[in-house]
């Protein structure tokens, strides 16, 4: 029961994350889209005299829509001015809650890797933490530093950092967890620059007309910066967030290069999209990302690891007996492991029907990807493996 609540748990967190989380990405495309698409309002016009630096006309849902930027702020305050930035504490809050409850407290099988680094429950969730909360602290200094003047530049030296936590968590953590913290630490600097300087700059900036004066310039431009970086993380943190999907990835020996591929190409594809929406085509970019992808897709393809020679005759009996030592834990109707209540994926392997059923998925999951046993905790050998293997290659029956 108390399992089955977590499980329900997790299934509304993951549902509300997803939720605010198309809420927030999908309001920062959209500013980015505008900003980068106003056009200055011709010499002399109303709109220029009243301080727009870019105007658009739109059409949606049945109306035109006119928005309008001014240079730094409207010579007075509007009544009513629309913030946004709970879509991005939501999406922050229930992620961190959908971490914890899928990836924290199950530490042991989620998180730790034997083969990978024998760490404790609390050294992996140390690292955990330790990679999300560090990583804020080093951006914003990075940005606050002389080199937040320099925008390439910082790029860059913030891509490489991401690059070498990859690495570094990479070296610790299981393949699956090792890529959700690199995700939770990007979502973390992009929700933190949204709390602690783009929306105290905007507090700052309507805080100064309410007081009549015109309000610092530095406050509107620091805010931009963060904006666009945030802008550049989307496309790479949305990657890691569905990445658990795809194995031949994150189980990949070089997991955190095939994700550091991933994320260039995301990068190189969404600057793409920024610099058409000024009208500028500049086709290198997505035929970048294509590359590297191509590159991603051919090194991740599946190599089979060789197995030993199989001792004695290959029988299904065999086959059976591996499956109810190896398999069966997690694999049946009522699973007896700790924290698992139903079948992990629907698959069970029981009874003979059930496990000739699913031969083609045990051979992907066991021998190509070699995934399960999941961080191999039920300890099959190389030996059962080559069993396994040469009976789906015999034919995969119950005889
Ligand atoms: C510790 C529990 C555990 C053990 C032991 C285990 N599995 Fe799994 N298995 C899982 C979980 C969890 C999933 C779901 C993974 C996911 O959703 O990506 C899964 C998924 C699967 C799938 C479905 C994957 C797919 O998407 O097609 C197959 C097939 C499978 N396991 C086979 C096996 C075999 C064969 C063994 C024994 C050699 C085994 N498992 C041992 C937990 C386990």
């Amino acid at each position: 029961m108390d399992a089955h609540l977590m499980e329900f748990l997790s299934l509304l967190l993951r549902w509300l994350h997803v939720i605010a989380g198309i809420a927030w990405i999908g309001s920062s495309f959209y500013f980015i889209w505008l900003d980068n698409s106003l056009e200055a309002p011709p010499e002399g016009s109303a709109a220029k005299k009243k301080g727009v630096s870019g105007e658009l006309w739109a059409v949606h849902g049945g109306g035109f829509y006119n928005p309008q930027k001014y240079a730094v702020a409207p010579a007075s305050l509007p009544e009513k001015l629309h913030w946004f930035k709970w879509e991005a504490y939501t999406t922050w809050l229930s992620g961190t809650a959908l971490l914890v409850v899928v990836y924290w407290l199950k530490a042991g099988t989620m998180m730790i890797d034997g083969s990978v680094a024998n760490l404790s429950v609390a050294q992996a969730v140390g690292i955990g933490v330790a990679s999300m909360v560090g990583s804020w602290f080093v951006y914003d200094g990075l940005c606050r530093s002389p080199l937040g003047k320099n925008d390439a530049l910082l790029g860059a030296i913030v891509f490489c950092l991401i690059a070498a936590l990859a690495w570094a968590l990479g070296h610790t953590l299981g393949g699956r967890a090792a890529f959700i913290h690199v995700g939770t630490s990007i979502g973390t600097i992009m929700a933190a620059n949204v709390f602690f300087v783009i929306i105290p700059g905007q507090k700052k900036m309507v805080d100064a007309m309410r007081a009549g004066q015109l309000p610092d310039p530095i406050y509107g431009k620091r805010g931009k910066q963060r904006s666009v970086h945030n802008n550049y993380f989307t496309l790479p943190v949305l990657f890691i967030m569905i990445s658990n999907h795809y194995a031949s990835t994150y189980s990949h020996p070089q997991a955190w290069a095939v994700l550091v591929l991933i994320m260039a190409a995301a990068v190189s594809i969404r600057h793409f999209f920024n610099r058409r929406h000024k009208g500028v085509i500049e086709l290198q970019y997505p035929v970048l990302g294509a590359v590297l992808l191509g590159i991603v897709a051919w090194w991740t393809a599946p190599r089979i690891v060789p197995l030993p020679p199989v001792e004695g005759p290959v029988t299904f009996d065999r086959v059976r007996g591996i499956m109810g030592q190896r398999c069966t834990t997690c694999h049946a109707p009522s699973p007896t492991f700790a924290g698992i209540t139903q079948p992990p994926a629907g698959v069970v392997l029981h009874t003979p029907d059930a496990i000739v059923a699913n031969a083609q998925r045990i051979y992907q999951q066991v021998i190509v990807t070699r995934i399960m046993p999941l961080g191999n905790v039920t300890q099959i050998t190389e030996q059962e493996r080559a069993v396994i293997a040469a009976w789906v290659a015999d034919g995969a029956k119950a005889k």
